[in-house]
């Protein structure tokens, strides 16, 4: 069938577009964008006014769980989570258990996302067997298999030499070695950001020299190697200068921010409820001047991405003291919102470069299909709802886990429809806006 998506304001940098355009979507892609189309048979969707089309967001940094953990999220509810919250595709750390380090993990993640048929979904390898930092994993097999990267996420490649290693084997594949920036003797066990908030509570401290350690010792290798070193859920000031030293210099290095760390600081460990654990994830809230620069990599851009960590964890783990707690968050479905609200309607950035963030970059990055609604691509397109008073309420998520700290906040700006391959999968009922 055919669509014509009517009147829009249509942004995609990728395109050079930014302005009222119509879309046409000839079953699973896009036929073309401009102003005035015909509507030659296909069924028109007038878009409000005040609505913004743009090419499908891609969350490159996204925990299914799916092998072995399947009480916390699956692949179908983890997708379902995603094109709720305006992601038409992400990439899933690898993990999981068993450890998606060979074929088999990969293609049983495949098959799964093939069976929900939500969400696109981009395995990531493991680049070391079991993630245990011992023997490389069968890079070529994973690269075969489907992965599109190679990470130890939840941990740093343990060390330098086997991140070597990583990166001249991935860069025959040309995928980026996404890092867990982390020095684990100055990670020690903390469970919190090293600073004022940590003192007060009596938590043990992560200092963020713990993260920039692992961002300039992989920035480092990505010059000696000349591969893609990506820097995953970056909070520290110091990593950040790291990443812009390594950038200036003409390095291959890339990194990505998660929402919670642009909006959020340590002072949320102690209020309004002190040693809530779902304030805890890896790394951690950090104080102030950390969460400005990376407001401010984000408006220079430095920072190439923003990915959620969405991480799920059942409500009984949570529920422990915050030392024993599972570090990390759910953030499919308040990324957009918090976007939109603390970095757009604040005036940090403006529309197209949000869409760089969640759309044109992690494509690059991950060298997969997106990020454009050239006509032949994929008809994957997120209509987001600037405007829209949004209230997040965890009870109502997709995703099987409610671990977030946005419970209740009201924030300025929505999803209002996600399309995958041309077939509406959300449409927000609070938007006035009919697709079937
Ligand atoms: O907060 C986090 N949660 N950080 C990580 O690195 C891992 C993740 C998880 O898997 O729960
Ligand atoms: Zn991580």
């Amino acid at each position: 069938m055919k669509r014509l998506l009517k009147g829009g304001r249509v942004v995609s940098p990728a395109d050079g577009i930014d302005g009222t355009c119509d879309v046409l979507i000839d079953g699973e892609r896009i036929a073309r964008v401009g102003r005035d189309l015909p509507a030659d048979g296909a069924v028109v969707v007038e878009v409000p006014a005040g609505l913004v089309v743009c090419p499908g967001f891609i969350d490159m940094h996204v925990h299914l769980r799916e092998p072995g953990q399947e009480h916390k999220e699956t692949v179908a509810t983890g997708t379902a989570a995603a094109v709720a919250g305006g992601f038409t595709a992400v990439a899933c750390m690898p993990n999981t258990s068993p450890v998606n380090d060979d074929a088999n993990v990969t293609a049983y993640i495949l098959a799964k996302a093939a069976a929900a048929n939500l969400a696109r979904v981009y395995p990531i390898g493991a680049v070391s067997r079991g993630s245990k930092g011992e023997l490389l994993a069968d890079i070529a097999e994973l690269k075969q298999a489907g992965c599109v990267a190679i990470t130890d996420d939840g941990h740093p490649v343990a060390t330098a030499l086997l991140l070597r290693r990583a990166l001249e084997y991935a860069r025959m594949f040309d995928m980026p070695v996404i890092e867990h920036c982390e020095d684990p003797s100055l990670k020690g066990d903390g469970v919190a950001h090293e600073g004022y908030y940590a003192a007060q509570l009596g938590l043990r401290g992560i200092p963020g020299a713990a993260e920039a350690l692992g961002a300039e010792r992989g920035v480092l290798l990505a010059e000696a190697t000349g591969s893609a070193f990506h820097v995953a859920h970056m909070s520290a000031r110091a990593s950040l200068r790291a990443v812009r030293k390594g950038k200036d210099a003409g390095i291959r290095v890339t990194c990505e921010v998660a929402p919670h760390h642009f909006t959020l600081t340590d002072e949320s460990l102690a209020t309004p409820i002190a040693y809530d654990t779902n304030t805890k994830m890896n790394p951690p809230l950090r104080e102030a001047a950390d969460r400005d620069a990376m407001v401010a990599g984000i408006a220079d851009g430095t920072v190439d991405a923003i990915a959620t960590d969405h991480a799920p964890h059942h409500y009984d783990e949570k529920k422990v003291e915050f030392d024993r707690a599972p570090f990390g968050i759910v953030g499919l479905e308040t990324a957009v919102p918090l976007s939109l609200d603390r970095l757009v309607h604040t005036g940090v950035i403006r529309l197209p470069r949000l869409v760089e963030l969640l759309s044109v970059n992690p494509a690059r990055i991950l060298r997969v299909p997106g990020g454009s609604l050239a006509g032949g691509a994929a008809a994957d397109i997120t209509i987001i709802a600037p405007d829209l008073r949004v209230r997040i309420e965890a009870s109502r998520m997709r995703s099987r886990s409610k671990n977030t700290p946005f419970d209740g906040w009201e924030l300025r700006g929505g999803v209002a429809a996600t399309l995958v391959g041309g077939r509406p999968l959300f449409v927000n009922p609070d938007v006035p806006l009919r697709l079937d």
